[in-house]
């Protein structure tokens, strides 16, 4: 790899952020890939975004299917990280939910089920804009994992919800 991507990626490695998983349907099958290039990106409509390597198979599954969740992961959930980041070799035992199309991680600080509104090249990535139809989530957040200069570290957040979010259509 290129010095001047090295010295990218290990610059960016110094900008901790959450853990999340997407996951889509496609075929019966359930695909799905680690991010951590998540982001909120609008409030009227709720749209959010996170990019994906023209490499990834779950990125060809999203633009297939249409739609996704992004499953932000507490520290309990280190082993779903590290299986959908490619270490396939690890225990796949992982508690899903399902309804109307969307699967999605139990037990996550948070669960947005979207549909896919656009995607648009960049580079050797592609950005994924997704509409959250509805969500859901732990009235608390848990324990979350982190991502920090290659390393996953946890991170106990002082928040307390004032109001539960359950599951609403938007
Ligand atoms: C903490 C972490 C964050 C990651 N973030 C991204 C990301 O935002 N976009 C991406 O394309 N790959 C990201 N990756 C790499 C993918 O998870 C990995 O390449 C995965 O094996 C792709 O799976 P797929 O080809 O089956 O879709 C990340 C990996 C880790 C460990």
């Amino acid at each position: 790899m290129k010095e001047q991507v090295l010295f990218y990626r290990r610059l960016f490695g110094r900008f901790a952020t959450g853990v999340a998983v997407v996951l889509t349907e496609d075929d019966g099958e359930i695909r799905g890939i680690t991010v951590n290039s998540l982001t909120s990106a609008s409030l009227d409509p709720l749209l959010l975004l996170f990019c994906v390597s023209n490499n990834s198979r779950t990125g060809e599954a999203i633009l297939r299917s249409g739609r996704f969740t992004v499953n932000i992961l507490t520290a309990d959930q280190e082993n779903a990280a590290r299986y959908f980041a490619g270490r396939k070799d690890m225990n796949d035992e992982f508690a899903y939910g399902q309804e109307e199309g969307f699967v999605w991680l139990a037990q996550s600080n948070a669960v947005f089920r979207c549909q896919l509104e656009v995607s648009h090249p960049s580079g050797d990535h592609r950005i994924i804009l997704g509409r959250v139809k509805n969500m859901l989530g732990p009235d608390e957040c848990q324990r979350l994992l982190v991502y920090h200069e290659g390393h996953y570290a946890n991170l106990q957040s002082k928040t307390i919800t004032e109001s539960p979010i359950e599951a609403r259509p938007t």
